[in-house]
């Protein structure tokens, strides 16, 4: 029979198994990771040295895996446990029991590099120079900023969830500081460290470009 207590435990259950399937769904967005800076690194320095997969063996066996297209005969794009590279690392095939192994945390981003697609991918943590208000600025104070500063509750009088807000603060002179934590200015966003060097110089270009509504 279905009492309201019984409804009860079942609503309770419900959250709670969509609470965790979320914290799941998040688990699996993890990091991307960069091939040529994070990945090849790895794999050069774990088993395409010199003696082994660096493409000089006269065995045949012993593939060379010094190159992205020669790693790449190896891997089944967004399956890391259908791709030799990872499982013979997972199972401890690779490398040999008397050569240096791979920490949890290597074969973590080698795996998730195959699971994210294994693109060869360059360059990847370079400081995005775009300054343009809608995708670069707006989506900046989105994360960082208006939790705090919004329509119903904003610090210092400031809304920054909209182009004008953001003007407003501008206008008054407290929004570059207090971002670029200087002398004088409350450093924000308030009690959670600091925007990154490259977001902090968007925001310093856009501005100096006359903090356009583009
Ligand atoms: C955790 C809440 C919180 C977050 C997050 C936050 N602020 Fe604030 N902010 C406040 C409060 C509260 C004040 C007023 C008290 C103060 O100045 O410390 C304030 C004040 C300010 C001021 C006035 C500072 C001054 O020295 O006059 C500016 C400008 C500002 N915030 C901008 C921002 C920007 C930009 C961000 C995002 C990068 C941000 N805030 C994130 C809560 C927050």
């Amino acid at each position: 029979m279905l009492n309201k207590f019984s409804v009860l435990v079942l609503v309770v259950m419900i959250t709670v198994l969509a609470i965790s399937f979320n914290a799941c769904t998040y688990d699996v967005a993890a990091p991307n990771y960069c091939f040529q800076e994070e990945v090849l690194p790895i794999i050069v320095s774990k088993c395409a040295y010199t003696g082994c997969h660096d493409g000089s063996s006269q065995d045949e066996d012993v593939q060379d895996l010094s190159t992205y297209n020669n790693i790449m005969k190896f891997v089944t794009p967004g399956k890391p446990f259908q791709s030799e590279l990872y499982t013979e690392i997972h199972s401890g095939e690779m490398p040999p029991e008397d050569k240096s192994q791979l920490d949890k945390l290597q074969k973590d981003i080698i795996k998730n590099w195959i699971a994210s697609g294994a693109p060869n991918s360059s360059n990847c943590n370079a400081c995005d120079t775009n300054y343009n208000y809608a995708n670069r600025i707006q989506p900046l104070m989105d994360k960082w900023c208006v939790s705090c500063h919004n329509s119903t509750t904003a610090g210092a009088g400031y809304d920054l969830s909209n182009y004008n807000g953001v003007k407003q603060c501008i206008i008054d002179g407290r929004f570059l500081g207090s971002i670029q934590q200087s002398a004088g200015y409350s450093p924000m966003p308030k009690a959670s460290g600091s925007l990154s060097t490259c977001d902090q110089t968007a925001i310093q270009k856009w501005i100096q470009a006359g903090y356009p509504n583009n």
